[in-house]
C-alpha cells in the first residue's frame, strides 16, 4: 500500500462540477434519501413519459431491482435525437482507424441518419421489439451504430468480443436465442486481420445443432475480403442502408425494458448474460461519465476499451453519447505501428479526457520514456484507469510520464455486473493515493464483511459488498434469475456480493486487493478458471485440470494450467502446444494458458475437492507458506507438484 498522497490541483478544483464540499454534500443526500436523490437526478435524460416512482428494490427473497419503473423513454433519443438542435453538425464519434493514415469524423446528425437507416434495415427483416442481436464486430462506427438502432427499436443486443471464437461465440447466440447477428468481413488490429465472417458461419454451424435459428447475418465491409456468402440468410450492410429509409421513430421504452445481454465470466458453469435495462442504466452511465472524468462541453474524450466488453458500451457509447459528447473509437492496439500510438492519437485529435487499463499502462512502460516524451500530449487533463488493481509503480508512471504531473488519475472501480463506476475518484474533489479506488460515487453503500457475513467497521480487509442498490444495477442474469440470486445476493443476506476482495484504511479509501472467487483477471480481461478448465479436459488427452491465476508482471495475473493426462499419454512440448491452440480454439487468443504443468496428480482434500489455495501458492512459487495440508487424501503429490513447477523465480 503506498503512503503517497497526491492532492487535488488547484485549477482541477477550479474547473469541476464536483468539489469536495458538493460531493459530500451529494454523497450523504444519496444514502440519506435515495428517493429524493434519484428522482433529481434521474431528470438529466428526456423520458417521453416522466416517472413518479423512483427506486423500488430489494436484495432479499426473489430479489427485485426497478428504477423509474413508470417512466417511458428511448437510450437512441437520448444519445442522439435531443442533442440534434443544439450540435446536429458537432462531431459525436471521431473514428481512428488501425493504420494511423485512417480516421473519420461522424457528426451527430451523421450519426442519426446511420442509425435510422439500420434501424429500419433490422424491422425490414423482421426484428422486433425484445428480439436479441447478436453482436460481433471490430472496433469501427458500425459497431456503435448497430448498438443504437437496437436500441432504437428496442431490440437487445449481445455483443460479443471479436477475440472470442467460434464456439463461444455459439454458447452465447444459443443462450439468447439470437436471430440476427450483425458482424463484418474482417476486423483488423495491430496490421493482423481477424475472420470475423468466418468465424461467424463456424459459430451458426455449431449453434445449429443446439438449437439456434439464425434468420440474417447482417455484413459490413472492413476489409473488403472475399468471405463466403449465404443467400438469403446474408445480407450486404452497405448496399441494405443506402436502400432503407433515413427516418425511424425510437420506440417508446419503459425504463425496466431490456436494453442489452452481455456474457461475462463467473467463478462456475458458463458465462453469464448480465442484463441491463433502459432508464437507471442510462442516468447512471451519463452521470458517472459526466461527474468522473469532470466532462465538460466540447472536450475530446476517449476510452481505449473494446465495444465487446462494459466499458466500451457505458463509457464510449452509451454515457458519452448521452452527454453530447464527441468519443473517439480507436480500432487498433497500443503498441501499433510503435509504443508511441495512444499519445500520437492524443496529439493528433487533442485528447482532453484519457481513460484506458492498467496492461497497456505497463506494457507501455516497459517500452520505455522516450515513446511517450517525444509527444506533446498538452491536451490531456485528466486520466482514468480501469478493469484491474493498478500498482503503484504503474500509478506513478502514468501520473509522471503520461500526465506530466497535471493531471488527476480516477482509478475506476466497477463490473460488468454494476453497468457504471462504483468507486471513484472525482478529479476535483479527492485527493488521490495510487493504487486506491479512493471513494464511493453518488447512491453507493460500500461495506466490508467477514466471512460469516459480519460487517466491520473502520480500517479493515473485508469481502466488499454493496448495501442497497444503484440504478446501473445489473436486474438479473438472462433466463435464469435463480442464477442470479445465488451468485450475488445468498453468500451475504440482503447485500449485493462483488466477489472482490478490499481494504479500506484509516481515511475511509478503498483498495481493491482482487477476486476473492475463482475469477482471474488477465490483462483487464476477466475469465473463470472453471471454462478454462472446461476448455482442457474437452481434448482427447486430458483427464483432469486445474486452473489458477498467478501475478505476472504486464497481464496482472496469467493463467496457470495442471493438467492430468489420460492413461497411456505422454507428456512433450508439442502436447502442452496443442493444449494451447485448443483452449485459443474453445475460448480466444485471450485465455491463451502462459503456463502448463503436467501433474501426475492434483492435492484433494478426502471428499474429493481440489485444494486451489495450494495452487495457487506453488504458481506463486511461494510453496513455503503452503499451510495445513494434512487433509489431503495424498500428500505425497505437493511434493511433485513443487519439484515440476513451472514457475521457478
Ligand atoms: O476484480 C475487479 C476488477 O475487474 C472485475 C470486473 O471485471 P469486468 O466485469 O470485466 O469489468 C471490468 C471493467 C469494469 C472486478 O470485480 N476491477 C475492475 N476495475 C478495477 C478492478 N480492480 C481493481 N481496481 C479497479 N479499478
Amino acid at each position: 500500500m503506498s503512503a503517497a498522497v497526491y492532492k487535488v490541483p488547484q485549477d482541477a478544483e477550479a474547473r469541476a462540477k464536483i468539489n469536495r464540499s458538493t460531493y459530500e454534500q451529494w454523497y450523504a443526500e444519496s444514502i440519506d434519501n435515495p428517493e429524493a436523490f434519484w428522482s433529481e437526478h434521474g431528470k438529466r435524460i428526456d423520458w417521453f413519459k416522466p416517472y413518479t416512482k423512483v427506486k423500488n428494490t430489494s436484495f432479499e427473497g426473489d430479489v427485485s431491482i426497478k428504477w423509474f419503473e413508470d417512466g417511458l423513454t428511448n437510450v437512441s433519443y437520448n444519445c442522439i435525437d435531443r442533442h440534434l438542435d443544439k450540435r446536429g453538425d458537432q462531431v459525436a464519434i471521431i473514428w481512428e482507424g488501425d493504420d494511423p493514415a485512417d480516421d473519420k469524423k461522424i457528426t451527430y446528425r451523421e450519426l442519426h441518419d446511420a442509425v435510422c437507416r439500420l434501424a429500419n434495415v433490422m424491422k425490414d427483416n423482421g426484428v422486433k421489439k425484445g428480439d436479441r442481436v447478436t453482436i460481433y464486430m471490430p472496433m469501427i462506427a458500425e459497431a456503435a451504430y448497430a448498438m443504437l438502432a437496437c436500441a432504437r427499436i428496442g431490440a437487445i443486443h449481445s455483443i460479443v468480443f471479436g477475440g472470442f471464437s467460434p464456439d463461444a461465440l455459439a454458447g452465447r447466440i444459443v443462450d439468447a436465442a439470437s436471430t440476427f447477428i450483425i458482424t463484418s468481413d474482417e476486423g483488423l488490429r495491430g496490421g493482423k486481420k481477424v475472420p470475423l465472417k468466418v468465424n461467424t458461419d463456424k459459430a451458426i454451424e455449431i449453434a445449429k445443432k443446439q438449437g439456434a435459428d439464425v434468420a440474417n447475418v447482417l455484413v459490413v465491409k472492413r476489409t473488403g475480403a472475399d468471405v463466403a456468402w449465404h443467400e438469403g440468410r446474408d445480407i450486404a450492410y452497405e448496399e441494405a442502408v443506402a436502400k432503407a429509409s433515413a427516418t425511424c421513430e425510437p420506440e417508446q421504452m419503459n425504463a425496466e425494458d431490456p436494453l442489452f445481454i452481455l456474457y461475462t465470466s463467473g467463478s462456475t458453469g458458463k458465462p453469464k448474460g448480465v442484463l441491463h435495462t433502459t432508464g437507471g442504466y442510462l442516468v447512471y452511465a451519463s452521470m458517472t461519465h459526466e461527474y468522473v472524468f469532470d466532462y465538460h462541453d466540447g472536450d475530446i474524450y476517449w476510452c481505449t476499451a473494446d465495444v465487446g466488453w462494459v466499458t466500451g458500451h457505458s463509457y464510449i457509447v452509451y454515457g458519452p453519447l448521452a452527454n453530447g459528447a464527441t468519443t473517439l473509437m480507436f480500432e487498433g492496439v497500443p503498441n501499433y505501428p510503435s509504443p508511441a500510438r495512444f499519445w500520437e492519437v492524443v496529439d493528433k485529435h487533442q485528447v482532453n479526457i484519457f481513460y484506458t487499463a492498467p496492461t497497456a499502462i505497463r506494457a507501455l512502460m516497459g517500452a520505455g520514456n522516450d515513446h511517450v516524451t517525444k509527444t506533446s500530449r498538452e491536451s490531456l487533463r485528466t486520466l482514468g484507469s480501469v478493469g484491474e488493481p493498478i500498482n503503484p509503480e504503474a500509478w506513478e508512471w502514468y501520473y509522471n510520464i503520461v500526465g506530466d504531473k497535471r493531471c488527476p488519475i480516477v482509478d475506476t472501480w466497477w463490473q460488468t455486473e454494476t453497468g457504471g463506476i462504483l468507486i471513484t475518484p472525482l478529479p476535483g474533489a479527492i485527493d488521490l493515493k495510487p493504487g486506491s479506488a479512493t471513494l464511493p460515487f453518488f447512491g453507493v453503500k460500500p461495506e466490508l464483511v467477514d466471512a460469516e457475513g459480519k460487517v466491520l467497521e473502520g480500517a479493515t480487509d473485508g469481502n466488499l459488498c454493496i448495501a442497497d442498490s444503484w440504478p446501473g444495477q445489473m436486474r438479473t442474469v438472462y433466463g435464469d434469475h435463480e442464477r442470479f440470486i445465488q451468485t450475488y445476493f445468498s453468500a451475504y443476506k440482503g447485500k449485493y456480493f462483488t466477489g472482490d476482495g478490499c481494504r479500506r484504511d484509516a481515511d475511509g479509501y478503498y483498495w481493491i486487493t482482487g477476486r476473492v472467487d475463482d475469477v482471474i483477471n488477465v490483462s483487464g480481461h476477466r475469465m473463470g478458471t472453471a471454462e478454462v478448465e472446461s476448455a482442457l479436459v474437452a481434448h482427447e488427452s486430458v483427464s483432469e485440470a486445474a486452473v489458477v491465476g498467478y501475478p505476472h508482471d504486464v497481464k496482472g495475473q496469467g493463467i496457470y494450467c495442471y493438467v492430468t493426462l489420460m492413461g497411456g499419454v505422454e507428456p512433450s512440448d508439442e502436447l502442452k502446444k496443442d493444449l494451447v491452440k485448443h483452449v485459443r480454439n474453445e475460448i480466444g487468443p485471450i485465455a491463451s494458458p502462459d503456463k502448463i504443468q503436467f501433474a501426475p496428480g492434483l492435492p484433494k482434500t478426502r471428499s474429493g475437492k481440489i485444494m486451489r489455495r495450494i495452487l495457487r501458492k506453488i504458481a506463486e512459487d511461494d510453496f513455503g507458506a503452503l499451510g495445513d495440508t494434512s487433509t489431503l487424501a495424498d500428500p505425497a503429490v505437493v511434493d511433485d507438484l513443487i519439484e515440476h513447477r513451472e514457475n521457478r523465480k
